[in-house]
C-alpha cells in the first residue's frame, strides 16, 4: 500500500555547517530530509560560531544557496549581546533559538540576558528555548511578562509535560515539540545504546514517555532535533546528539500501523502545525509517497553523512519512495534527481 502526505516540515535540524561540516553539509543533510519526507527544514544557530549577525547568516544562507535540495530556512542566535542585530534579521528567519541548559556548543545564558533579549525581540517570529526542567519556571515568569511568543524545544519529561500544560492553560503563547528520540526511546536502552543514546535533554524514564504520548494533545509538533556527530566523536568525546531527519517518519509511521497514531496526526504535527507556529511557506504541489512496507532499519536507509542511527535494527513501517517539490519531482528510489543548490533558501510567510 502506498500512502501520499505533504511535504514534512522539521524545524529543529542541526546542519553543521560552516565550520563543521565533516559530520553534515547542506547537501548531505537535505539529502536525509528527503529520504524522509522533508521538504522544508529550519536550520539551529549553535554552529563552532554561533550565528548572532546578520553578516554571519548571509554567509550561511549562501553557502546553503550551493548546497540545499530542499526548501531550507534559519534560526538566529544570541547570547544577549547583539541586540542590535535582531532589526537587522527579523523578516529573514524562521526563529531566535536561545539556550538555557548547557549542550552542543556551549551557548548558554543566564535570567538576566534571557529578560533582555525578550525585551529587545520585536519580531514576529516564535522564540524558541533550549529550556529543561524548573528552569521553565523563570521562562513561564517572563512569557507572562512580555507576552513573546513561545516554542518550548524538545519536551522530554513529564515535568516539562506538565509545566508547558498550564502555561497554555493559563492563556499563555507557548507551544512546545517533542523528538522521535524522547518519544522512541528510554533510559532504559542507554545501557545498550552507550553514548550514542547522549542528547540533551538526556532520555528519561519510561514512566515519563508513556505520560508524554498519554498526553499527545498538549504536543504541537515532532522536531527531529538532527543532531549527527561521527562515529569517532561519539566515541571520543562523546558530545550530545542523534541524527534523526531519515527516521523520524517511518518511525511515526510503524505507531500507525500500531493504531498509536493516525496519519492524520502525523500531518498535524509534521506539517500544518509546524507550517502555522512558525509562518513556513507551503505548495499544494509539494508532497511524498510512502510504501507502507515493513522493513528493517540498517545503515543502507541513511543518507545523514554520519552513517548511525539510534534506531538500526528496528522494524518500522513506511520507505519514501519518491518527493515531488512544486510539481517537479527531486527524488526517487533513494535517489537525489536534482542538483545541490537546486532547493531554496526560504524566509517566513508574511500576513
Ligand atoms: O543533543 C543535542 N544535540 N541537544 C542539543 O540541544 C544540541 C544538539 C547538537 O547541536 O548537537
Ligand atoms: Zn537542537
Amino acid at each position: 500500500m502506498k500512502i501520499t502526505l505533504p511535504g514534512l516540515i522539521d524545524v529543529h535540524t542541526h546542519m553543521r555547517t560552516p565550520g563543521q561540516s565533516h559530520k553534515e553539509d547542506f547537501y548531505t543533510g537535505t539529502t536525509a530530509a528527503l529520504n524522509g519526507g522533508f521538504t522544508t527544514i529550519i536550520d539551529m544557530p549553535n554552529n563552532t560560531v554561533p550565528i548572532t549577525t546578520k553578516k554571519l547568516l548571509r554567509e550561511k544562507m549562501d553557502i546553503a544557496k550551493k548546497q540545499t535540495v530542499v526548501d531550507i530556512g534559519f534560526h538566529f542566535g544570541s547570547l544577549g549581546n547583539n541586540l542590535e542585530e535582531f532589526k537587522k534579521v527579523q523578516e529573514k528567519i524562521f526563529g531566535l533559538k536561545l539556550y538555557l541548559n548547557q549542550t552542543t556548543g556551549g551557548f548558554i545564558i543566564g535570567k538576566k540576558e534571557l529578560t533582555k533579549i525578550y525585551e529587545a525581540w520585536e519580531g514576529t517570529q516564535p522564540i524558541l528555548l533550549h529550556a529543561e526542567e524548573d528552569v521553565l519556571d523563570m521562562v513561564s515568569e517572563i512569557v507572562k511578562k512580555t507576552k513573546k511568543k513561545t516554542h518550548i524545544c524538545h519536551v522530554s519529561s513529564k515535568l516539562e509535560l506538565t509545566k508547558i500544560a498550564k502555561a497554555k492553560e493559563r492563556g499563555l503563547p507557548v507551544t512546545c515539540g517533542i523528538t522521535p528520540h524522547h518519544l522512541f526511546l528510554t533510559n532504559n536502552q542507554e545501557k545498550k545504546l552507550g553514548v550514542y543514546a547522549k542528547m540533551k535533554p538526556y532520555l528519561k524514564s519510561k514512566k515519563d514517555v508513556d505520560f508524554i504520548w498519554e498526553n499527545l494533545g498538549y504536543i504541537d509538533l515532532i522536531e527531529s532535533d538532527h543532531a549527527p556527530h561521527t562515529i569517532e566523536e561519539k566515541e571520543t568525546e562523546a558530545p550530545f546528539g542523534v541524527p534523526g531527519l531519515d527516521t523520524t517518519l517511518p518511525l511515526l509511521l510503524t505507531e500507525v500501523e500500531n493504531g498509536k497514531l493516525t496519519v492524520d496526526e502525523v500531518i498535524q504535527l509534521c506539517h500544518t502545525n509546524p507550517s502555522i507556529i512558525f509562518n513556513v511557506p507551503t505548495s499544494k504541489k509539494t508532497f511524498v509517497e510512502v510504501s507502507m512496507e515493513e522493513y528493517l532499519l540498517t545503515k543502507r536507509d541513511l543518507k545523514t553523512k554520519v552513517g548511525w542511527s539510534p534506531f538500526e535494527g528496528r522494524r518500522v513501517i513506511g520507505k519514501v519512495k519518491s518527493v515531488v517539490i512544486r510539481d517537479k519531482k527531486v527524488f526517487e528510489n533513494g535517489k537525489v534527481l536534482i542538483k545541490p543548490g537546486e532547493g531554496r533558501v526560504i524566509y517566513p510567510k508574511r500576513d
